[in-house]
């Protein structure tokens, strides 16, 4: 028997996981330290295989995860800045519940091919109905955006680095596989190659504005200049389960609701338009706070699409990337779900019936939003607290992908990583998101450049030891083309 006690979140990947051999049943609770604060805990003890439905049933019982009596108060702001607020959300409710469950049966039905796959040679000549599937999915693969030999040369050039360097920190301790790495050559090399930086300014593309001209907010902003955003890498091993990457969205938590700015960027959901709510719309995006209480592992910059970029193949089972493929309807769900509540238990089949909710902003809970580390975790969207995504059916895994394809997915999609990794080789992916040109970014390249030039951790990411002291460190004759380095702030 095993015994892991963990907590219930993670922004990003393998940041805090802690890989177990096995899987078992869930024990789940909720300790209640002093006030205001609440702690979600799991309690996993593993000891044999148990039937898909026995955990659902287990995740069922989190009930509640009240903040602060705060936001309750915030909720009654919203509720008070959109006239008609609970009528008119409490119609786009009922009709939001209706379309989920339309489209969560296609997605179910469809499974990996519901995710947009293109070439990255493709990309310049895309039909607009492609277009628009990738923006409405809010996830993409992008195919041979480097030759298949270069990506796997860089996942050899890593392996040597870490042999090179057998301190470096990583998780699992005793079998590292993800790793605090930041600046090793394969990194700044793999994030500075033109066709992946041309890749991320499509993505960045597809963002876009209502006023199209003359808005104060865009200047210093060109979406065809990218930025480059320094993260980690992993390499998996096959036969080991990673169970703290339940669904969950990055970029920001509870300042989705509680920043002014971030908050208007779903001001078409608390209108009750919600038809009319467009991810893709720029200008809210530019002065919105994602991390208001700067805790750490919480990004601080405007990632248009996260991303990561494949070194070996991996399908479906082998533990990849897992999405919530449309990102217009688990926004509307997300953002309006603080505002009701059942007339019925959550583990009841009426519970999918709108008429069981009622609009109720009596409460400070916003579902899948957690303390953690001095700030705000989430949202990790559960079955329980958020019945109508089906999570358990609509999750679906990225379709295969060789070395040098890239999957990207959309700042607000719910994602996930398998637990499972059933293949024979590795599944080794540096993460690099599509990062635009906003007064705000830049400010973090400069930032960052600092810390790469020093070979200290990016300034989002935890403290720890530095590069500065491993052999291969990256330098900047290692930056691959004049958009790397402007990429990096190292030229203007
Ligand atoms: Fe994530």
């Amino acid at each position: 028997m095993k015994l892991v006690i963990c907590d219930a979140s993670s922004d990003l990947l393998g940041a805090t996981c802690m890989p177990s051999l096995d899987i078992g049943v869930y024990l789940v609770g909720i300790s209640s330290e002093p006030q205001p604060h609440f702690t979600l805990f799991f309690v996993y003890i593993s000891f044999e295989q148990v039937p898909r439905q026995t955990k659902v049933v287990a995740r069922n019982r989190i009930r509640s995860m009240a903040l602060p009596a705060r936001f309750a108060d915030l909720k009654a702001i919203i509720a008070a800045s959109y006239p008609d607020f609970e009528q008119n959300v409490t119609k786009a409710w009922s009709e939001i519940l209706a379309e989920l469950a339309t489209v969560t049966k296609t997605i179910n039905e469809e499974g990996v091919n519901y995710i947009p796959q293109v070439n990255f040679a493709d990309l310049g000549n895309l039909p607009k109905e492609d277009v628009e599937k990738i923006k409405r999915r809010g996830s993409v693969v992008i195919k041979d955006i480097v030759p298949d030999e270069q990506a796997m040369q860089w996942k050899e050039d890593l392996k040597e680095f870490i042999k090179a360097n057998p301190s470096v920190e990583g998780v699992p301790a005793n079998d590292k596989q993800f790793f605090q790495l930041y600046w090793t050559k394969p990194q700044v090399q793999a994030r500075s190659h033109p066709n992946l930086l041309a890749a991320t300014v499509w993505l960045n593309k597809l963002y876009h504005t209502k006023s199209s001209t003359g808005s104060p907010k865009l200047e210093g902003v060109d979406m065809n200049v990218a930025l480059t955003y320094a993260d980690r890498f992993r390499i998996r091993k096959p036969g080991i389960t990673w169970n703290l990457h339940p669904p969950h969205i990055d970029g920001g938590t509870i300042e989705r609701w509680e920043d002014s700015h971030f908050r208007r960027c779903f001001d078409d959901l608390f209108t009750g338009n919600w038809k009319a709510h467009d991810p893709f719309e720029l200008e809210g995006r530019l002065d919105a706070r994602s991390s208001l209480y700067g805790r750490p592992n919480q990004s601080s910059v405007f990632r248009t699409f996260q991303g990561w970029l494949a070194m070996s193949e991996t399908a479906p089972t082998q533990g990849t990337l897992r999405v919530f493929p449309d990102v217009l309807l688990s926004n509307a769900y997300i953002i309006l779900r603080p505002f009701f509540s059942p007339n019925v238990p959550v583990s009841s089949e009426e519970i999918y019936d709108a008429k069981n909710w009622k609009f109720d902003i009596s409460n400070s809970e916003f579902h899948g939003i957690y303390p953690r580390d001095g700030g705000y975790a989430g949202p990790n969207p559960t079955p329980a607290l958020h019945p109508h995504l089906r999570l358990e059916e609509t999750m679906t895994s990225i379709p295969k992908v060789n070395p040098g394809d890239a999957v990207f997915w959309h700042c607000d999609v719910v994602h996930s990583v398998e637990r499972e990794h059933t293949g024979n080789g590795d599944s080794a992916v540096m993460y690099i998101p599509a990062v635009p040109l906003t007064p705000q970014n830049q400010a973090y390249v400069e930032r960052q450049k600092a810390c790469f030039l020093e070979g200290q951790r990016p300034p989002d990411f935890p403290k720890g030891p530095a590069e500065a002291g491993f052999a291969g460190v990256a330098s900047v004759g290692d930056v691959l083309s004049k958009e790397g380095l402007r990429a990096m702030g190292l030229v203007h």
